[in-house]
């Protein structure tokens, strides 16, 4: 019994591992120059806002981590922010939305 509940822990932590692996640095410097320059055209390049809203840490500040992911993948209906499921995964959108908060 103890051992299966180590076991169960242990792929516990290992799934939460997983869960906040980040994308491999290539990736993430695609990503960051997706940020400057694809969402920048909108959000400005320094991210204050232009035709999209500020991005920067106060503006996003109170917002759940799932709503902005959400946001970046299925965009906003009726607005000009696109969806970037084509381009991004779940996990990088994730990624992005972390970076933004920091
Ligand atoms: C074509 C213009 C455009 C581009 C490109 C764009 N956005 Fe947006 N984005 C908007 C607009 C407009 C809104 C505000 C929608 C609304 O009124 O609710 C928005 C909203 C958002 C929000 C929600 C902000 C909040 O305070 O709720 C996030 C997060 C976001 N965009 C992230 C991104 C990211 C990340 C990218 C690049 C991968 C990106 N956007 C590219 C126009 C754009």
């Amino acid at each position: 019994m103890r051992y299966l509940i180590i076991a169960l822990a242990f792929s516990a932590s290992a799934m939460a591992d997983k869960a906040i692996d980040s994308p491999s640095l290539e990736r993430q410097q695609e990503l960051h120059n997706m940020l400057a320059h694809d969402c920048g055209s909108c959000h400005g390049l320094t991210l204050k806002g232009g035709l999209g809203p500020s991005l920067l840490p106060k503006a996003l500040a109170g917002k759940s981590d799932q709503f902005l992911v959400h946001t970046i993948l299925e965009g906003r209906k009726g607005t000009a922010m696109p969806p970037w499921k084509p381009f991004i995964t779940e996990q990088e959108a994730l990624w992005i939305v972390q970076k933004l908060l920091k």
